[in-house]
């Protein structure tokens, strides 16, 4: 019984192929600079299926950053495994993973990272244009954007003249006009007012909902973390998984 639940769990959330889109096999990392040596992430096992949503809480410093730093192929594991849909990313060269970061994987930050002077359009049009798109192609393309995160009237403002939660809008849309899979968000409530954050996370999880776009967010934010389907949890170097609707002490 137990084990036909498992499958169609598997079923339900894995590529064609059967593979986890996310899989961490004991995954380690530290920081290493001169003499100093940090270790941040030892033994960390993770999978996460197509379409899921997953929370990454912990304290500051706990390693929630360089956890998403990884599965964002910005880093390399020092330890273990780390399966893209499947493909072990040791194995793949440095042009191989920026690929996959550009038509794979879509980044928000909390600060939002947008480039001060071009407008909304321009920012959102980026990535396509860093594909190589013609820019009528990319401008289509990131007009379409701004108009499903509800920025339509916006779209030829730049940064400064937005407020910080319409930035963050303009900050999704760029990266999800390149049509990723994964969209990775490292804190991107935590320089919004609650009201902001609330719209913001709605946002996020209608994509996730409507899309099928899986969604990893590390928050600090408790009640941020109870909207998405799992947490886990970075506690000395280490994964938990929070069971749902437990306390996020
Ligand atoms: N580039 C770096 N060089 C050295 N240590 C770092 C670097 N980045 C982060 N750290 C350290 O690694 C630990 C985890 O950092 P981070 O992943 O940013 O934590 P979090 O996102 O949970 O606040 C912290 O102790 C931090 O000081
Ligand atoms: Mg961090």
């Amino acid at each position: 019984m137990e084990n036909a639940a498992t499958n169609r769990t598997c079923h339900d959330a894995c590529s064609p192929s059967g593979e986890h889109l996310i899989r961490l096999e004991q995954v380690g990392y530290a920081y290493r600079n001169g003499t100093m040596h940090q270790p941040v992430l030892d033994g960390v096992s993770l999978s996460i299926g197509r379409g899921e949503s997953c929370a990454i809480v912990g304290t500051s410093g706990s390693g929630k950053s360089t956890l998403l730093n990884i599965i964002g192929l910005l880093d390399q594991p020092t330890a273990g495994r780390f399966l893209l849909d499947g493909q072990d990313m040791a194995q793949t060269t440095a042009e191989d993973r920026a690929k996959a970061r550009n038509q794979t994987i879509g980044f928000v930050f909390q600060s939002f990272n947008l480039l001060p002077r071009l407008n909304a359009l321009d920012n959102v049009a980026l990535p396509l244009l860093y594909r190589g798109c013609t820019r009528q192609t990319a401008r289509h393309a990131a007009r379409h954007g701004i108009e499903r995160v509800g920025l339509a009237d916006r779209a030829h403002h730049r940064p400064a003249d937005l407020s910080g939660g319409q930035r963050q809008r303009v900050a999704i849309a760029r990266a999800l006009v390149g049509q990723p899979s994964l969209l990775l968000a490292d804190e991107p409530t935590g320089n919004l007012d609650s009201a902001t954050a609330d719209d913001i996370l709605s946002l996020l999880l209608s994509l996730n909902r409507e899309q099928g776009v899986t969604l990893v967010v590390v928050t600090h934010d408790e009640s941020i973390a109870r909207r998405m389907q799992r947490c886990v949890r970075v506690k000395d170097g280490q994964l938990q998984e929070q069971e749902a609707g437990a306390p996020y002490a």
